[in-house]
């Protein structure tokens, strides 16, 4: 039996936009009553996550005001063996907080203009969809902890890349966020990069390496598949404005 739908306030999200944004949670049911409490508390974006496999998710959701905003592909494969490395040159580091201005540098290069669900919502700005990235990926740096690895890609002095893998679920590890720099791009570095959270997460003793990626954004795609990765389902991304009904 599933939790009836319900939507959750997401804090930093709200902060970040200037508007008050939700997350809905649950299953199917009293999904009209959910979104209107969420509109009488003041939420103004509501973002749903459906399986691509769910029959019927996303007509269920359009049927209540929800628009397509994205589609991820999602990856999967065992971290270990490693896959193959292109880039002999480059050298993978855990990160540091000391790496946090490299890091801003690198991920507000790499995620101009991104793909994701954030960009194509023409309601939210786009200079601050690609800036969700950018803090997220300096927040990893400055406390990445037990449950998270940000490794640095250095080829010469500077560093050209970074690499996020988190622990998704107890037996799965989750490659988050990849970044190389465009003048270093296509030499393998990504896949470099890729090979090093798949490591992280083996020595973790993690069973199952996840990554995901935007329909939209096909370089990454290329990165998964040349390491081995192999298509394992998808996730819809919907948003609903809620002062539209
Ligand atoms: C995705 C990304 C990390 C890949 O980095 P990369 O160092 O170019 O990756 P690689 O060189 O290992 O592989 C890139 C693939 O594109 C091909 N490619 C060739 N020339 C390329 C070029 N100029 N730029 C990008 N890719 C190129 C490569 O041949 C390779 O495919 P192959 O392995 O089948 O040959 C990088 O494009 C990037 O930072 N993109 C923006 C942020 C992003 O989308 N991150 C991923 C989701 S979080």
């Amino acid at each position: 039996v599933t939790a009836p739908a319900r939507v959750a306030r997401l804090e930093w999200d709200s902060r970040h936009f200037g508007v008050e944004v939700g997350r809905l949670e649950g299953g199917a049911d009293g999904l009209a009553e959910a979104l209107a409490d969420a509109a009488r508390g003041g939420l103004r974006l509501v973002i749903a996550r459906v399986e691509a496999a769910e029959p019927g998710g996303v007509a269920r959701l359009e049927a209540h005001g929800f628009g397509l905003a994205d589609t991820l592909v999602r990856y999967e494969r065992a971290p270990a063996p490693p896959p193959p490395v292109r880039a002999r040159t480059v050298r993978v580091r855990p990160a540091t907080p000391e790496d946090a201005a490299a890091v801003e540098a690198l991920a507000a290069e790499a995620f101009e203009g991104y793909p994701g669900h954030f960009r194509h919502d023409p309601r939210l700005d786009p200079r601050r969809a690609d800036e969700v990235y950018v803090r997220w990926a300096v927040n990893a740096c400055r406390e990445a902890g037990e449950e998270a690895w940000l490794g640095l890609a250095e080829a010469g002095p500077r560093p050209v890349g970074f690499g996020l893998v988190t622990r998704a679920a107890a037996d799965t590890a989750e490659g988050a966020l990849y970044a190389v720099a465009r003048a270093a791009r296509g030499r393998g570095i990504g896949g470099a990069l890729l090979a090093a959270t798949m490591d992280w997460a083996a020595a973790r003793g993690f069973a199952r390496m996840t990554v995901y990626s935007s329909l939209a954004n096909p370089p990454a795609h290329r990165v998964w598949l040349a390491a081995g990765f192999a298509p394992a389902g998808g996730l819809h991304t919907l948003h609903a404005w809620l002062d539209r009904r």
